[in-house]
């Protein structure tokens, strides 16, 4: 049985539908993230959830009971915001024991003490505590904001871009203790996100959305290998899928609707001097240390293909390639389920 369901839920704002017939599982003890760009309808959709929207059409349901006359404060959820917001004047651990000390949880102290404890072990932010709020970095004021929602214990998390207001480093690091945290807890989170990366790595499945629509939903692998769109060829994969007219490739297709072929950037292959079957000019080489991104000319259009990090080519060198695991798609971006021959 689904935790949350989300039931062909529409959310317009005027003219503009920013939610679209949505129909979502998420399963109790699932990391859920949803991808999509600005605009996509993320916020939106977690706002339904939460019920500080309500829906247009369709119906939201959490352990089986409709949200739809539900209050927020009444639904078992707690929301984690894009712009972490504490209470400034009060320290860290008055912030994380005020939602456990509303007058309907009436919580002994002890008890609240006790949750605190634990939860700051988790964060590791116990010897923040007694901080006041403004005096700590930024990484460990969203800590306490990602604190604030887990000593709730609610039966639903809804986190949106968390970590997308931290330094690359930092967002790393608590992108592995938060699946950690999720894990320990066997917690149920919905998280949405337009980091590629936060979506591969912390969800137990992916949704991608494209305006306020849910194109697909698979697991990460999934996604990554058997997408159903070039959209969705082009959300995941660093450096991006290359998506070429067909008219590039000397290949025979067995679909006569191929428009455009998707190669994923490790599916080209350097080949010694005019033993590839195609050829391309090298524009740019990129180092990254621990990997060469190599972006070439290929008739009118760009490619770019991975190469080992001690790679000696330059620009303007002509270079030898074939690819393999070509990806199909029809003119509307459609994929196609036929093979090259
Ligand atoms: N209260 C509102 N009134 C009018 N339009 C709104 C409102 N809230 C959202 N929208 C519109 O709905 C669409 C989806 O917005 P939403 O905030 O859900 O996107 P998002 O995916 O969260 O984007 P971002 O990544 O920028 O946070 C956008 O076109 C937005 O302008
Ligand atoms: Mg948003």
């Amino acid at each position: 049985m689904p935790k949350l369901k989300f039931n062909h839920v529409f959310k317009r704002f005027g003219d503009i539908e920013a939610v679209k017939q949505i129909n979502l599982d998420v399963k109790e003890g699932e990391f859920m993230v949803l991808l999509g760009p600005t605009g996509a309808g993320k916020t939106t959709l977690l706002r339904l959830a939460a019920g500080l929207e309500t829906c247009d059409e369709g119906d939201i349901t959490l352990a089986n009971r409709n949200m739809h006359s539900v209050a927020p404060s009444e639904r078992d959820v707690a929301f984690v915001f894009q712009q972490y917001s504490l209470y400034p004047h009060m320290s860290v651990y008055d912030n994380l024991a005020f939602p456990l000390r509303s007058k309907i949880r009436n919580m002994p102290e002890a008890d609240i003490k006790k949750r605190i404890g634990k939860v700051a072990e988790v964060l590791r932010i116990s010897h923040k505590l007694q901080n006041k709020a403004t005096k700590l970095s930024g990484g460990e004021m969203q800590r306490v904001a990602i604190g604030r929602a887990l000593v709730r214990r609610p039966a639903l998390y809804l986190m949106d871009e968390p970590l997308s207001s931290l330094d690359a480093k930092l967002r790393a690091d608590l992108r592995v203790e938060l699946k950690r945290i999720q894990q320990e807890l066997g917690a149920t989170i919905l998280y949405v996100t337009h980091d590629q990366i936060e979506a591969m790595t912390l969800g137990d499945r992916i949704g991608v959305l494209k305006d306020g629509e849910i194109v697909q939903v698979g697991t990460p692998k999934e996604i990554y290998s058997n997408p159903n769109s070039d959209y969705v060829a082009t959300r995941l994969g660093l450096p991006q899928i290359n998506v070429l007219p067909k008219q590039c490739f000397d290949e025979h297709f067995s679909e006569e609707d191929v428009a455009f072929v998707g190669v994923r950037t490790e599916h080209l292959s350097l080949k010694a001097s005019g033993e590839g079957k195609y050829s391309a000019v090298v524009r740019r080489v990129e180092h990254l240390g621990d990997q060469c991104h190599l972006h070439l000319d290929f008739h009118q259009e760009k490619i770019t293909m991975l190469v080992p990090s001690n790679t000696t080519l330059k620009p303007s060198e002509r270079v030898s390639f074939d690819f393999m695991n070509p990806v199909l798609f029809d003119k509307a971006g459609l994929r196609l389920r036929g093979i090259t021959y």
